[in-house]
């Protein structure tokens, strides 16, 4: 009884975190104006050089729980991570999002399927 108990309320937090406050639709308008998608790709799964050498490696957020690419933002945003690359400077970009823009790109990139 006690192990199916557990089971549950398990599986319906994790339900309640993927499918958190974010707002789908307009992660995905933001994700293309600000230019998220030009680097990670339209669903998230860029994940190799696109602009040459200088950029080593693209992470790919296709399908990353929420809750992750909302921590890793916010992370670079209090530069708490560094990423001054000249060209990806994602440390920079992120001081131009804010708390709902995270939460509603985290949304559209974890919902998005990996391959
Ligand atoms: C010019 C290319 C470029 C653009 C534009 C860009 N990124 Fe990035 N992004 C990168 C690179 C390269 C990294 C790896 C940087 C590092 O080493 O920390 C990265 C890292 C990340 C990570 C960390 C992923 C992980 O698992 O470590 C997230 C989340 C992310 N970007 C989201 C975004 C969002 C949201 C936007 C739009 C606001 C954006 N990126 C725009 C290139 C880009």
């Amino acid at each position: 009884m006690h192990k199916f108990a557990l089971i549950f309320c398990f599986a319906s937090s994790m339900a309640s975190t993927a499918f958190a406050e974010g707002d789908y639709d307009n992660g995905k308008k933001l994700a293309k104006s600000w230019h998220c998608t030009n680097c990670h790709g339209v669903t998230g799964n860029e994940r190799w050089p696109v602009k040459g050498e200088v950029l080593a490696s693209i992470p790919m957020l296709a399908g990353q729980p929420a809750g992750y690419l909302i921590r890793t933002l916010n992370q670079y945003k209090t530069r708490e991570r560094v990423d001054d690359h000249e060209i990806s400077k994602m440390s920079e970009r992120a001081q131009s999002l804010s708390d709902q823009d995270i939460e509603d790109i985290s949304a559209y990139f974890s919902a998005q399927k990996r391959y």
